[in-house]
């Protein structure tokens, strides 16, 4: 598969078959995810890898809206960032789980981000208790570390749906 095949076959995956993700397919997506580039080269990021099944329940209950699905995925991994190391942590992270993505999916994996900073654990109570507290208790993390996204993967049940054909030209300009 060319990279532009690759890039174009990933979907978000949330419904995974019961093939467990090995050890060492893990470590070289994590291996692949820790090339990414980061802001002066501060390398901001930290992963945390969960396979255990009442954890991976535990971390499904973080939101009461798109998360739901972790419990059934064989493997999470936690994206998170040193907010002491840079102020672009967030950042940093973002470029790192996508990199860990396109990775899983080189190998034959599906995965979906499920977004954490920032997002509350109840949808209608925006200002209530948040789902990076929560994860942050649960996982015993450190302070230091802000928690952008958990990377929910494993083996897909299932075809990913192709993107849709459309128009998309009024999206890119070329300032002449
Ligand atoms: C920043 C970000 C946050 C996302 N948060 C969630 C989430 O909390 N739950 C979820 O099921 N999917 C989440 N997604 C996946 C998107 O819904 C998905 O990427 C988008 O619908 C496009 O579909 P595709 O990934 O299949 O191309 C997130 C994706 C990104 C990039």
């Amino acid at each position: 598969m060319t990279f532009s095949e690759l890039v174009k076959h990933r979907r978000s995956c949330r419904k995974f078959t019961d093939k467990p993700v090995k050890e060492e397919t893990l470590r070289a997506i994590l291996s692949d995810a820790l090339t990414a580039p980061s802001s002066k080269n501060v390398r901001s990021t930290r992963f945390m890898v969960v396979r255990d099944p009442e954890t991976l329940q535990r971390i499904s209950e973080m939101r009461d809206f798109g998360s739901s699905f972790v419990k059934d995925a064989p493997a999470a991994i936690i994206v998170m960032g040193d907010t002491q190391a840079t102020d672009l942590w967030r950042e940093n992270c973002a470029i790192s789980a996508t990199i860990l993505q396109l990775s899983a999916e080189a190998r034959g994996l599906g995965s979906c981000w499920v977004h954490v900073h920032g997002r509350p654990r109840l949808h209608d109570n925006p200002e209530g208790e948040q789902a990076e507290k929560y994860l942050a208790h649960l996982l015993d993390i450190p302070q230091q570390l802000g928690i952008l996204c958990v990377v929910a993967l494993g083996y897909p049940d299932g075809e990913p749906r192709p993107h849709r054909e459309r128009d998309d030209s009024d999206m890119i300009i070329f300032k002449n």
